[in-house]
């Protein structure tokens, strides 16, 4: 839930240590702090805010040196304070810790040390460890042993990066069930939670293993096992993502520029070689029972990938949010699909571990190259959308989405559903996707733009669709919650009259996704429910395709969608529902990228 990152320079690292953290802003963004050795001792600084402010305050960008440790916090245990933020010192100010993750036996390890006179500064978990580290440090004087020691102490799950004046040349670092990883420089070496803490400095990497161990140096690591003292050999990453997608390129935000890179992350899923596809779906068709399960987003494109699975490939799979996903009683020989853009989320990667324990076979399309879920699954996909920094996920979550009609699509081949000359319209029309997302967004944004700006201060939103459309509704109304802090509900079309039709009048504004015309009967159903809102005095917003008369005639405003094939009508709906809670933010003057209590990678329960 945190960042965290560290370097051992052989010479002067600059400024790339603060530059990592906020390149990990993302992870959690309310205090952030920095720890160096210099002239033998730990200089530590931090305080409340993001990277910039806090530089502001206490000149993050003068901590040089050779070796030095930096967090970006997300609040977890103790609330935002300049005393809670990380990096944590031992009392003897000789050891600095960062931490992501939870001790979860914290409190009674911190009784023990009260009792033995050990002050604290914070209510953090991170602080009891490091003050394990120096108690243990002082029985061994040794500074590995010191560290496994203290480790030994603590339970739950945690990545911890540790500094030393004692030895001013090693990182010690490790993790347990939280993601770490190394990167490989000349001369330098880096320790993240994700990639993104070293791109800008080397493509080389290592993902570190649950219970792994490091002692980094400039020029040179060591992998151990924790259970076991035994060195591990591990292969070095080439890591292929394009430094200029991690970067803003112009836009004012990222959650506009990931929108803009859709084209080319559709491209990127289309490339994932068929064979990876249909061993998903051989997967599916093989299992007694099969689940989709993400959490957020990632739930609501288990949802619509429900949709599709069900009307291309004719089965119905039960989509589940991870977090409740223990209701379900797996046994041997079912299939679990996890989507997770981070692949770190707590609950997906729970929910993993028990469907694992029971028997069950599992799958993943997963982003972050190297997380924890994308190792964990017996098959991984790896959608290649680049880093997705926005808080908000917009185009893995696009990515996600075609990769599951591709899926859908698989399935219904080998179960007979569709013809090979069905099928291979199909293929031609997932060719032609990217081509018409570009075009969309080039066409669309100043429409969508516009009435955005008019209706951003509607502060009661119902999202309304039949079919697939009603979960893009739901995850379209996400999109808007997240980013605009507005109220937004996503209901089917068909439910409103069962009790919300009560809220509507004509300060509460109704979304319809109203599919194209050709789609008969979802469509008529979408408009019953139009007219249901209208002639009760409620406000019509629309997404429709052109030519959709009567859609439009029921609508105050619409956007209105040059015709697309109906394989891809509520894709291109969820782009535009994601332009529109952008725009909205806009109007708002909302902290788009970053939203107030939210952060990227949840990986706490
Ligand atoms: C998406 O806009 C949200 N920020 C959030 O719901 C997210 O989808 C969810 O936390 C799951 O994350 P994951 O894809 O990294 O597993």
């Amino acid at each position: 839930m945190c960042g965290i990152s560290g370097i051992v320079h052989s010479e002067n690292f600059g400024r790339n240590l603060l530059n990592s953290i906020r390149n990990l802003e993302y992870r959690g963004y309310d205090s952030c702090g920095v720890a160096v050795i210099q002239n033998g001792k730990i200089d530590l600084r931090k305080n409340i805010g993001g990277i910039d402010d806090v530089n502001l305050k206490e000149r993050l960008d003068q901590m040089q040196g050779k070796i030095g440790i930096a967090h970006t916090r997300w609040a977890t245990h103790g609330s935002v304070t300049q005393e809670n933020a990380h990096p944590h010192l031992s009392a003897n100010r000789k050891f600095a810790v960062v931490h992501n993750g939870i001790i979860s036996n914290y409190q009674q390890l911190r009784e023990r040390l009260l009792s033995e006179g050990v002050c604290f500064e914070s209510l953090t978990d991170t602080e009891v460890f490091v003050n394990l580290l120096e108690k243990s440090f002082a029985e061994s004087n040794d500074l590995e042993q010191a560290f496994l020691t203290a480790l030994q102490q603590i339970e739950g799950s945690f990545s911890i990066v540790m500094l030393s004046s004692h030895d001013p040349e090693h990182l010690y670092c490790v993790k347990k069930e939280s993601p770490l990883l190394l990167g490989l420089g000349e001369g330098c070496n880096y320790v993240g939670s994700d990639i993104n803490a070293f791109l800008e400095y080397t493509r080389k990497a290592v993902v570190l293993d649950e219970g792994e161990y490091v002692i980094l140096g400039p020029n040179d690591y060591q992998i151990r096992s924790l259970k076991t003292g035994k060195k591990v050999n591990k292969s070095v990453l080439q890591i292929d993502w394009d430094l200029e997608t991690s970067k803003k390129g112009g836009y004012s935000h990222y959650m506009l520029k990931e929108i803009f890179d859709e084209p080319q992350t559709v491209r990127q899923a289309m490339q994932i070689p068929k064979e990876q596809i249909s061993a998903i779906a051989e997967m599916f068709d093989g299992s007694s029972r099969s689940y989709l399960m993400g959490v957020g987003t990632t739930y609501y494109v288990a949802c619509i990938s429900q949709y599709y699975i069900s009307t291309i490939a004719d089965r119905y799979y039960s989509a589940l949010s991870s977090d409740e996903f223990s209701v379900v009683d797996i046994h041997k020989g079912d299939m679990v699909l996890a989507i997770s853009q981070s692949g770190e989320t707590y609950d997906t990667k729970t929910a993993l571990v028990n469907a694992k324990d029971c028997g069950a076979q599992t799958a993943a399309i997963v982003n972050v190259m190297g997380s924890t879920i994308s190792m964990m699954v017996d098959h991984v996909i790896m959608q290649g959308s680049g880093p997705e920094i926005c808080v908000v996920s917009t185009k893995a979550a696009l990515a996600q989405t075609f990769i599951m009609v591709r899926v859908a699509l698989e399935l219904g081949l080998i179960r007979g559903r569709i013809t090979k000359k069905v099928y291979q319209k199909y293929q031609r029309d997932l060719e032609e996707f990217p081509e018409i997302v570009e075009k969309i967004l080039n066409e669309q944004s100043g429409f969508v733009r516009n009435i955005a700006r008019d209706t951003s201060h509607v502060e009661h939103w119902l999202f309304l669709g039949c079919g697939v459309y009603y979960p893009v509704a739901m995850e379209s109304a996400l999109k808007m919650k997240e980013v605009t802090y507005q109220h937004a509900e996503g209901m089917p079309a068909g439910f409103l009259k069962h009790g919300t039709l009560s809220m509507v009048e004509s300060a509460v504004h109704s979304l319809f996704f109203v599919p194209p015309p050709e789609q008969k009967e979802l469509h008529e159903r979408t408009l019953i429910a139009m007219e249901q809102v209208k002639s009760r005095g409620g406000t019509v917003i629309a997404l429709i395709f052109q030519g959709d008369d009567r859609a439009q005639g029921l609508a105050s405003q619409s956007v209105k969608i040059p015709p697309v094939s109906t394989l891809f009508a509520p894709l291109i709906q969820m782009i535009i529902a994601q332009m529109f809670a952008y725009y909205a933010a806009l109007d708002l003057g909302r902290n788009i990228d970053k939203p107030r209590n939210l952060a990227k990678s949840v990986t706490v329960g």
